[in-house]
């Protein structure tokens, strides 16, 4: 949560810390603020609300300086006020923070004795004083720094500057991400690469403790006890133009339409020509501990725990493990039984979800191995995992999470499949019905797509409805929870998800002739794979009727989303979405592409910001 943006260089830093915390909003967005330095004053400009109201409130400043931080904020500690927005500037110090000081009233009640006076509820402004007092005994910012860091307690990182350096910024990450970036003669440092990605593609990822201090046109990176380290310099593999919204009026909708190519980027590579079953090179070093497997806990947060209920479906079907979900938030707090043949499966698009790294480091005290899928290189969590599984769905900026789902479920799909293999459970002439499945996965998404016109109709029918109810069964389930999700956070509806037998366990009562209720209905169209995976959805779509028939009694308005060709649901249903014949395993992935679709036409027409939907922040690294 938070975004933060500093620039050291040769330009006018006003249009570029705009330009980046506009490419960070995503990460929060109550309120803005940037500072600049010019003739060894840092002047200070916040506002509450989206970065659009502070570039109002800037559009007729200009600066001679070129040195500058800003950030954009998802308010932790304090209302979001102008009062507590960043940056935050005590004497000759002015700082920008993200993540939590933990102990920061310890730090709070020091200062008041030492006659310190508070502007603002947060914890950031602590640091700030606690700069300016080292400041003021003479010390750098570095020395600062190094003094102030071994009394903090908790995720963090921050950027600071000093009036009396008027050509240094300094910047720590602490569990929360910093990067820099680098140019000739300019330097960055950013919460994540997309803030500077339109500005260069060599950066140094900060690790846990690290320093980095950027004068003009260079760069010193320090342990947290100031030793001088050699830093990596690695190229970034996204581009600029995948942060445009390419004629789209949301991200959220272009990453809809991304997400064939997205599902091919994320299945090449792992295709083995000669034997044309799925194999990931990756997991070759873990070979033999996947072998003897007993259990799998996988354990991530909001949509990606939702792909993680489907992984639990395909891992139990094709590799015969035992398979258990958690929240991130739940896990280290219920001391989970952590077993030596076991391994841990942490699902994270950003890879720096504070209740998912959390539990990364609870499975490595366990001495459990931890397998990520991630979307973000070098992220927190690809860097502490044994192995990760990059999905390459490109930047998703959108905040309510599509692309990224459509892609974990597709390398949980390949890493079940090949477990399956490894563990001798499936045979070779199975893994490469599936496989062949996989392959045809894009397609079959784009021809979903192509549904989008009829989705909009249905949307438009649906658009005051004040209550919708999803239900599915087996590996539809998972898809009814994600629906809901995506619905509640961008257009505030009242959804909720529910396996459908459950249906007259409580749910039933809230259906009226109001709710809307959606029925997801896929029928397995490939056989062999419903023999040899055992209990279909084919045998579920009897009972899931009989759910239907219970909604329709009760007059709930119904859209069941079913196989095209289908003649029984769209029969008993207002509306029908006819999906392309799949397999059991597919289903879910192409039904999740209506959903989304009718989550983000209902929003639209509701007139929320899709992008950027209130009180949420795309990546939550604080608990
Ligand atoms: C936030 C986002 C969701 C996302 C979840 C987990 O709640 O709004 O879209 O699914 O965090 O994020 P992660 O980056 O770990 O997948």
């Amino acid at each position: 949560m938070c975004g933060i943006i500093g620039y050291n260089g040769i330009q006018d830093p006003k249009g570029i810390l705009l330009d980046g915390l506009k490419k960070l909003e995503y990460r929060g967005y109550d309120s803005a603020g940037i500072a600049i330095l010019e003739n060894n004053k840092t002047l200070v400009f916040r506002s509450e609300g989206k970065i659009n109201q502070l570039e109002t409130k800037l559009s007729t400043k200009k600066f001679n300086g070129s040195l500058g931080i800003g950030h954009t904020r998802w308010a932790t500690h304090g209302a979001p006020t102008e009062n507590n927005a960043h940056p935050h500037q005590v004497g000759a110090v002015t700082l920008v923070h993200n993540g939590i000081i933990e102990n920061y009233l310890e730090h709070k009640s020091h200062l008041e004795k030492s006659n310190a006076v508070f502007k603002s509820d947060t914890d950031t402004e602590i640091l700030a004083h606690l700069f300016n007092q080292a400041i003021k005994l003479g010390l750098s910012l570095k020395e600062a720094c190094l003094k102030i860091l071994p009394t903090l307690k908790g995720s963090y990182a921050f950027v600071a500057l000093n009036d009396n350096q008027p050509d240094q910024m300094i910047g720590v990450a602490n569990g929360a991400p910093l990067i820099v970036g680098l140019t000739k003669n300019e330097n960055y440092l950013a919460s994540d690469v997309q803030a500077i990605l339109n500005r260069t593609n060599k950066v140094i990822y900060l690790k846990d403790g690290q320093i980095a201090l950027c004068k003009k046109g260079e760069v010193e990176i320090f342990t947290p006890e100031g030793t001088l380290l050699k830093p990596e310099i690695k190229t970034l593999h996204w581009t600029a133009d995948q942060m445009e919204k390419s004629g789209y009026r949301h991200y959220m909708l272009k990453e809809i339409h991304e997400q064939s190519q997205a599902i091919a980027n994320t299945i090449s590579g792992n295709i083995d020509p000669t034997s044309e079953t799925i194999q990931i090179p990756e997991l070759k070093k873990l070979q033999d501990k996947l072998k003897n497997l007993n259990r799998i806990s996988i354990v991530a947060c909001g949509t990606a725990r939702h792909a993680g209920l489907v992984g639990k479906y395909y891992l139990e079907k094709f590799a015969r493990v035992s398979t258990d979900v958690d929240f991130g938030s739940e896990f280290r707090y219920r001391q989970p039984v952590l077993e030596k043949n076991s391994l841990t499966l942490l699902i994270s698009q950003s890879g720096e979800t504070a209740d998912t790294l959390a539990a990364l480091r609870e499975s490595r005290v366990h001495e459990v191995p931890a397998l990520s899928i991630c979307n973000v290189r070098e992220s927190s969590l690809a860097r502490e995992s044994d192995i990760v599984l990059y999905t390459n769905a490109g930047p998703e900026i959108g905040v309510a999470s599509t692309k990224a789902f459509t892609t974990q479920l597709t390398f949980l799909y390949m890493f079940a499949v090949q477990l399956g293999q490894i563990r001798g459970v499936i045979s070779p002439e199975y893994a490469k019905e599936l496989t062949n499945d996989l392959m045809h996965l894009p397609f079959l998404v784009d021809k979903t797509l192509r549904l989008e016109k009829q989705i909009e109709e249905i949307a438009l029918n649906f658009q005051d409805n004040p209550f919708f109810f999803y239900m599915g069964r087996d590996n539809q389930y998972p898809i009814a929870l994600e629906s809901a999700l995506k619905l509640k956070e961008i257009s505030y509806a009242h959804a909720e998800g529910y396996p459908a037998g459950e249906l007259k366990h409580g749910p039933i009562a809230l259906i009226d002739r109001q709710a809307a209720v959606i029925v997801l209905a896929t029928q397995n169209t490939s056989p062999k794979t419903f023999h040899e995976a055992g209990k279909s959805d084919n045998i579920l779509l009897e009972k899931i009727l009989s759910n239907l028939q219970q909604v329709k009694a009760r007059g709930g308005q119904i859209l069941s989303v079913g196989t095209e060709g289908d003649t029984v649901f769209s029969k008993e249903s207002k509306y029908f979405i006819g999906l392309p014949k799949a397999s059991w395993a597919i289903n879910p992935i192409l039904s999740t592409i209506p959903m989304q679709l009718l989550a983000y036409h209902i929003a639209s027409l509701r007139g929320t910001d899709v992008d950027k939907p209130r009180n949420l922040a795309k990546s939550v690294t604080v608990e």
